[in-house]
């Protein structure tokens, strides 16, 4: 097969994180509650001598270009599936921030799913393509899906959620990264030998979802992972208290960081906010973005 098929995939939020205890299989059951947001990568794909992947955008110097960058292991999946060669050329033109917490590289998995499953016609059902983005990493499956979504298990479970209204968002970029087992094994660390009750989604910020209530959500939201970062990152304390001091309705890591998010009434708020952030000179960058949008969505 000749020519390309381009995929434009969001990053997301957790608006909740909410973490259970260490499962034997070292994962943790969550109750997850995803927000697409409007930072997009474009996966582009097209046949090739072999598999490769290149990468464009502000951040692609930090970007893996091996066969462990999720890109080119969603392409050895899908054609291990159908018993044909992952020949292929994989572009990411990267916008998403590459910091942690944003599902950048989760992104970049599903777009190339979904990406090569059209290049070569497969007919892959919906539940198999999730299938495989489940068994390349727990935010997988949400970014095929996109909107907003509870992910229950290790995330991977998705129900998607009603929204009634945009949330403008402003996102914190840190320098460097954060391990995401480093900082669940900090968050078990912490907890030391308490009881840890099984994970359950908020009613309260399921209903403010629902409501499209900016105010509402702000008061609901929460990171089970948001201790385990700043214990590993103390300086997270100071971006949080900058976007705070600025007016945001709430401040929280975003997933298992380091990137930290902030929800604002409106895009004005969120221009403030982000104005104040920059100058606070407590983070590397600053984007602003409203969810909920689209997953993983094919272009041309
Ligand atoms: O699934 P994924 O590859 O993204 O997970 C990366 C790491 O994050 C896992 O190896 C595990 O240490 C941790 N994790 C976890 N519980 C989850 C999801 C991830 O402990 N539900």
């Amino acid at each position: 097969m000749t020519g390309s098929v381009t995929v434009r995939v969001p990053a997301k939020v957790n608006v909740q994180l909410a973490v259970g205890g260490p499962r034997s299989d070292g994962y943790h059951d969550l109750a997850n509650v995803f927000l697409a947001v409007g930072l997009h990568d474009e996966v582009t794909v097209r046949p090739a001598d072999e598999l490769r992947v290149t990468c464009a955008g502000p951040d692609a110097a930090q970007v893996p270009l091996d066969h462990s960058n999720l890109a080119a292991r969603a392409a050895l999946a899908l054609a291990a599936r159908y018993g044909r060669d992952a020949n292929v050329h994989i572009h990411i033109d990267k916008d998403i921030p590459v910091a942690g917490g944003m599902a950048g590289g989760s992104a970049d998995g599903a777009g190339a799913l979904l990406a090569c499953d059209a290049l070569w016609g497969t007919g892959a059902s919906r539940e198999e393509l999730l299938g495989i983005c489940a068994e390349l990493g727990s935010d997988v499956p949400f970014s095929l899906v996109g909107g907003a979504a509870l992910g229950r298990g290790r995330g991977e479970l998705l129900t998607p959620l009603p929204v009634g209204g945009a949330f403008h968002w402003v996102f914190a970029v840190a320098d460097g990264g954060l391990s995401t087992p480093a900082v669940y094994a900090e968050c078990d660390r912490l907890r030391g030998a308490a009881d840890i009750p099984a994970p359950e989604a908020s009613a309260a910020l399921l209903d403010a979802l629902r409501a499209g209530d900016a105010e509402a959500l702000a008061a609901a939201v929460s990171n089970d992972l948001q201790d385990a970062a700043v214990s590993l990152r103390p300086s997270l304390a100071a971006t949080l208290e900058a976007g705070r001091g600025a007016g945001a309705l709430a401040a929280m890591v975003s997933g298992s960081g380091p990137t930290t998010a902030f929800l604002v009434p409106d895009a004005a708020g969120a221009r403030k906010v982000a104005d104040a952030l920059q100058s606070s000179g407590t983070c590397r960058a600053v984007r602003v973005a409203a969810g909920p949008v689209p997953g993983a969505t094919v272009l041309s």
